[in-house]
């Protein structure tokens, strides 16, 4: 097939390319590189092998998106376009709304334009708000978010619904990741923020590489089994290679449906950094400060819907999540900035 990835520069887009093309798919990348580099593009290219059509374009403006739709003869679309700041979001919600919501109708336009009919979406385990009881399942209601970034996932997700039973040709896979860390075993891709990482891993690797002094525990008092937040995380390329199967999936079924992308298992963020330490031999300073707003203490996947559905499950397990991502900060301390 061929498949466009929009916003396909960034962390989750990069690693899902390496893995659509080791599948022998076409991949063409849009992405505006607001928050990634055309380096992340190169990179895809080397590690797999294979050539990448990669356009510079804003998924928000319908002529470029158009001429893309034009020149390529897509199959299917990955949609990553978004703005992913959930501090952020909070500051410049406009933006927010503007970015995530425009990069959706804008896709949707040009799907019923040119008459495709597949779409994978980037969503989070965010839409469960913090109604749900855990482990969530897609069986729960969408929640509230305490923030915009929250919102215009869960917005995102009643677009696709509405835009799907209104056409019936329509498919729509809903992609709720929990935490992707890691990075490719090559050590050529990885995660490379801007500023300050927001994200508790990238943290890690850079107080590991020396780039930041110590890490900030974000609440030593929450009601878990060591006092500090759990999440399920999961190894970016089993993320990734959840694309191939919601992929494949979308182009075999009709309408809208959603799927977790978990592993079902918890764990603390001292947890994480016993894990990091032990598979890198790394030792991570840190001290315990404030809860961080709108954190909440504990959620993980009911991880059996994509297990029985797609028959996908994560393989990796976090020794080699940490492993990864350290041999990747190791040789790129700066990230895609040489
Ligand atoms: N944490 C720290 N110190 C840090 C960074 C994070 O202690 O410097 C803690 C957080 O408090 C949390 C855990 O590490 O307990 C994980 O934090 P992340 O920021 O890595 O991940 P979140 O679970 O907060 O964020 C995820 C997704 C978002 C989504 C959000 C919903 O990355 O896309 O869940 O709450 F919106």
């Amino acid at each position: 097939m061929n498949i466009l990835l929009a916003g396909g520069a960034g962390y989750i887009g990069s690693h899902t390319a390496v893995s659509l093309l080791d599948a022998g798919h076409d991949v063409i990348i849009a992405d505006n590189f607001a928050n990634s580099s055309p380096v992340a593009v190169e990179r895809v290219r080397e590690v797999s092998g294979k050539p990448v059509t990669c356009y510079r374009a804003d998924v928000c403006d319908k002529a470029a998106m158009e001429r893309i739709f034009q020149e390529n003869n897509i199959d299917c679309i990955v949609h990553f376009a978004a703005l992913k700041g959930v501090g952020e979001s909070v500051e410049i919600p406009v933006a927010y709304y503007r970015n995530n919501i425009d990069t959706t109708l804008t896709l949707l336009e040009c799907m019923a334009k040119f008459g495709v009919r597949n779409m994978v979406f980037s969503s989070s385990a965010t839409v469960y708000g913090d109604e749900n009881p855990i482990p969530y399942a897609e069986t729960m209601r969408r929640g509230s978010s305490s923030h915009p970034y929250g919102w215009t996932k869960i917005f995102m997700e009643q677009i696709f619904e509405d835009a799907a039973k209104a056409d019936p040709n329509l498919s729509v896979v809903l992609l709720r990741y929990f935490n992707p860390i890691g990075a490719h075993p090559s050590g050529r891709m990885g995660e490379d923020p801007r500023g300050v990482p927001n994200n508790l891993m990238p943290y890690i690797s850079q107080v590991a590489v020396g780039r930041r002094e110590k890490l900030t525990v974000f609440g030593g008092d929450y009601p878990t089994p060591d006092g500090t937040c759990r999440r399920d995380y999961l190894h970016v390329m089993d993320l990734a290679e959840g694309h191939l199967e919601a992929v494949e999936y979308a182009a075999a079924h009709k309408g809208a449906e959603a799927f977790n992308l978990g592993t079902g298992t918890p764990y603390s963020v001292l947890e994480i950094i016993r894990a990091f330490e032990t598979a890198t031999g790394v030792s991570i300073p840190y001290a315990i400060g404030d809860r961080r707003a709108g954190d909440l203490p504990e959620f993980w996947a009911d991880a059996s819907k994509a297990e029985r559905v797609l028959c996908w499950t994560a393989k990796r397990d976090l020794t080699e999540m940490c492993r990864d991502t350290w041999n990747w900060q190791s040789h790129n301390p700066k990230g895609y900035e040489e």
